[in-house]
């Protein structure tokens, strides 16, 4: 079945074994297994056609963006073939007075950005990786602007997909609210590969802002700078980026970077305004703030040079991380709580740390109530990281939040489905029954 496959994609069928490696493993190197065989897409129909051979040959596809999933999303768990989107990375139509774009999937934010700058405008949603538009969609991404601009749900008016059966469908248009019919398209973001191939997306941008500010407030303990951000959300701050490093993480950055920032507790800002007035109002807010948290230090840049060099700590940190402990394994946790459950929710995670003697560091968009642990472990604290993501994402249920804010179910967090969506995830597996009544799209993964 496979040469079949090659036979009639020729040159865009590929079983390489190093293509097949790289298309094999996501970023945390989630186990599984490499695809038979990777596709390249070029077009819709190559994506029907590659689908219509799925249904004889009974073996399942998984979408491919740029491999950067931390869940597994893209890592086969029984045999399937790659259907790897990247080729089809033409920005179709940019539409400035809509403040639209209409992009393939395979188009990365970095790709888009650029395209875009000549006009003005900028699509915000900035989960780290240059992550490709399809995949972004696909897994609902958000990051560091969502705490203003809202992830991919908010940002995403339109979608085209190639469903199982073959069939190219619409979902949603590109108007900015619709009460019209059943929403498909938000059932699509977020959904993983597992209902449909998104071939097309129609996305809202935003005017790039004429005054910048970045702040970073340093603070005696991590609690205190959760509950300084907390309060910037309590008080309305329009705050564009709140994001919060502990003193491990501005450790790790110091050691792996060759900086010399404080040790200590941080919270990075950065406000985006239409005028300077505006501007300075909402920064003196914001100090009247951290200030009454406890802060110790506040730094502040207006510069684009300054800025840069105060955001490159977060913007590398995942990188940096890993640098660090070269040889070990990672572990990425990722749970959202309720905004009045912040303080508590990382001050549990800062002393499981030391509770259970692993190396890692916490950081993340705690103006959404999002965080992240990162864990390096050898092969002998493995099962301490697993009961430390565990024993994290059964705290953040407990107090109504999410096993993932951000990164996905994809492998590694099913075994919380259940007890997050109860009766509900009944209804999801039917859903996807529905459209995928073969499950030929990414079996065993989301749902
Ligand atoms: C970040 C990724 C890990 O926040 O989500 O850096
Ligand atoms: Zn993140």
């Amino acid at each position: 079945m496979i040469e079949q496959l090659q036979g009639q994609m020729g040159e865009r069928c590929s079983v390489n074994p190093y293509i097949l490696a790289a298309h094999g493993r996501d970023e945390n190197a989630t186990p599984g297994q490499l695809p038979l065989a990777v596709v390249f897409a070029e077009t819709v129909a190559d994506v029907q056609a590659t689908l219509a051979w799925a249904r004889a040959a009974q073996t399942p596809v998984i979408a491919f963006g740029a491999g950067t999933s931390f869940e597994g999303h893209i890592v086969p768990q029984a045999p399937a073939i790659s259907l790897d989107l990247s080729r089809m990375n033409h920005v179709l139509r940019i539409t400035p007075e809509d403040f639209t774009v209409t992009v393939e999937p395979g188009v990365t934010r970095h790709q888009l950005n650029a395209a875009l700058r000549h006009v003005g405008l900028f699509f915000p949603v900035d989960p780290g990786a240059d992550a490709t538009l399809g995949g972004m969609a696909a897994t609902n991404a958000s990051g560091t602007t969502t705490v203003r601009y809202g992830g991919m749900h908010q940002n995403v008016l339109a979608l085209e997909a190639v469903l199982a059966n073959g069939d190219l469908v619409q979902l949603g248009r590109a108007v900015r609210k619709s009460s019209s019919g059943y929403d498909l398209r938000d059932l699509f973001i977020g959904s993983g590969g597992t209902l449909g191939i998104i071939t097309q997306l129609t996305l809202r941008l935003h005017p790039i802002p004429d005054v910048t500010h970045t702040v970073r407030a340093v603070f005696p303990t991590v609690a205190a700078a959760a509950e300084a951000a907390y309060q910037v959300m309590a008080q309305a701050l329009p705050v564009a980026r709140l994001e919060l490093l502990d003193d491990r993480s501005i450790a790790t950055l110091n050691r792996g970077l060759g900086r010399n920032d404080p040790e200590q507790p941080t919270l990075l800002m950065e406000f985006h305004s239409s005028t300077p007035a505006a501007l300075a109002a909402e920064v003196t807010l914001m100090a009247d703030i951290v200030n009454g948290c406890g802060a110790v230090q506040v730094a502040q840049a207006q510069t684009k040079d300054e800025q840069a060099r105060l955001w490159e700590i977060r913007h590398k940190a995942y990188w940096t991380f890993v640098s660090q402990y070269p040889g070990c394994r990672y572990t990425i946790t990722d749970v959202a709580v309720p905004l009045a459950q912040l303080v508590d929710a990382v001050q549990f995670a800062h002393d499981l740390l030391d509770e259970l003697g692993l190396k890692g560091c916490l950081l993340g968009h705690v103006g959404d109530g999002n965080f992240h642990t990162f864990l390096a472990t050898s092969p002998a604290e493995a099962e301490q990281a697993h009961v430390y993501a565990t024993r994290l994402v059964t705290y953040a249920l407990g107090v109504g939040g999410t096993a993932s804010g951000e990164h996905g179910i994809g492998v590694v967090k099913r075994p919380f489905l259940a007890a997050e969506h109860g009766l509900s995830l009944t209804w999801m597996r039917q859903i996807k029954d529905l459209f995928d009544p073969q499950h030929l799209l990414n079996p065993g993964k989301d749902v």
